[in-house]
């Protein structure tokens, strides 16, 4: 379905860009999206809220923090193998 009529932008392409990791603006920028009448803009910021919140991903950004949580720290799944611990 096209959501940006001035643009021609779909709800697939928001949705592919939106998953890959990109903001509202960024999408903006690289689709074009809500820059002319606006009037798509409400629709488009919530196909990237859809997207966001069904499908998270890591921040890409070197400050990035990875929390594991304390019952997969503990497991053995992370105890060194006896060829690394030497
Ligand atoms: S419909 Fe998207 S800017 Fe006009």
């Amino acid at each position: 379905m096209i959501v940006c009529v001035c643009r021609r932008v779909s709800d697939r392409e928001i949705a592919r860009h939106a998953r890959a990791g990109m903001s509202f603006d960024e999408i903006q920028f690289e689709l074009g999206v809500a820059t002319q009448c606006g009037n798509c803009e409400t629709c488009a910021r919530g196909i990237v809220e859809q997207c966001c919140s069904s499908h998270p991903v890591a921040a890409l950004h070197s400050e990035a923090v990875v929390q594991v949580s304390p019952a997969i720290r503990d497991s053995r799944a992370w105890a060194p193998s006896p060829s690394s611990a030497a």
